[in-house]
């Protein structure tokens, strides 16, 4: 009876101790809207940029670049690599260097031996970003029926080669912070466009796995993730006058500068989860509970070619 009696009591103060934390979260959470958490420093960081060759990834490199960190520049494509280091070197802050390196980040071996040459030629990396998965208008016209192999190894695989070479010096010294970004095809499915819809719930779910795991191994608590949300298409300005978006699109475009000077700034801040913009990350999360025959026809309405379940 008095077993009872104290589990009974015991189970009340459990239920009553996580009613005021989700009270407490939500209260900041909401005060933070208003007053956003100071940016921290990223001087003297060594970030890792993959697909730095261009678009936003470029524009990556030059602004962590110009805020004092060092700037490890992946790509394929090694002109444009080189190009974009050149310049984030030269607009850099101080001393700061920036390195260029060609690699083919679906081949884990590449991706392994190149880390090895970073480690040896500049340190350990403390940031990662891999913009490669981002779909970019020029892949959507070009290749309108892209190699499923080819986009999962783009889209998922890579993080995990790059997260394997990167992340046990990260947890080691307990700092760092790696950065992932999906697009508006993981916002929901897009009909024709399914192996790059899967790539981009993938990479949410490996966010989502992740922090889960960096926040339970205590011995790297320090170590940060964010995940960005970028729901309006990405439009380079090299190539924004010739290529037509396949999907009519209600989020309209932004341009690589603004879209990585958020995804920075999301960083600095050491946000979990960010859309670009902001609310849609809310309107997307509050319109997934409809039933599904709201959300259909709120698609049609849209004429976005992007269901929101
Ligand atoms: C990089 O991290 C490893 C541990 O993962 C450590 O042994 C090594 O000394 C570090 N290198 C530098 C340059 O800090």
């Amino acid at each position: 009876m008095l077993l009872r009696v104290y589990s009974l009591l015991v189970l009340i103060y459990d239920v009553l101790s996580l009613i005021f934390l989700i009270i407490k979260a939500s209260l900041e959470a909401f005060y933070h809207v208003f007053f956003p958490p100071h940016q921290k420093s990223v001087g003297g960081e060594i970030v890792l940029v993959a697909g730095a060759g261009c678009g936003i990834g470029r524009e990556l490199a030059i602004q962590f670049s110009i805020l004092g960190a060092t700037v490890i520049c992946w790509d394929i494509q090694a002109g444009s690599n080189e190009e974009t280091a050149i310049k984030a070197e030269s607009l850099g802050y101080g001393a700061v260097k920036a390195y260029a390196y060609t690699c083919d980040i679906t081949k884990r071996d590449q991706v392994h031996k190149t880390a090895q040459r970073v480690k040896k030629d500049v340190g350990n990396v403390t940031v990662i970003i891999n913009c490669c998965n981002l779909p970019s208008p020029r892949v959507r016209t070009r290749h309108p029926a892209p190699d499923v192999c080819k986009t999962l190894d783009v889209g998922v695989m890579s993080h995990f080669w790059i997260l394997q070479a990167f992340l046990p010096s990260m947890q080691q010294k307990k700092h760092g912070h790696i950065v992932m970004l999906t697009s508006v095809a993981g916002l929901a499915g897009i009909s024709n466009l399914v192996p790059l819809s899967a790539t981009q719930f993938a990479v949410q779910g490996l966010a989502e796995s992740l922090n889960e795991e960096l926040r339970n191994y205590r011995s790297s608590g320090d170590v940060k993730l964010t995940l960005v949300h970028i729901y309006p298409f990405i439009v380079d300005n090299e190539m924004s006058t010739n290529v037509q978006l396949r999907i009519p699109s209600y989020f309209g475009t932004i341009e690589p500068v603004a879209a990585a000077r958020k995804i920075i700034d999301a960083m600095r801040r050491d946000y979990v989860e960010v859309s670009i913009p902001g609310y849609l990350l809310y309107v997307g999360k509050v319109v997934s509970l409809l039933p599904r025959k709201a959300i259909i026809a709120m698609r049609e309405l849209l004429d976005t070619g992007v269901d929101f379940g």
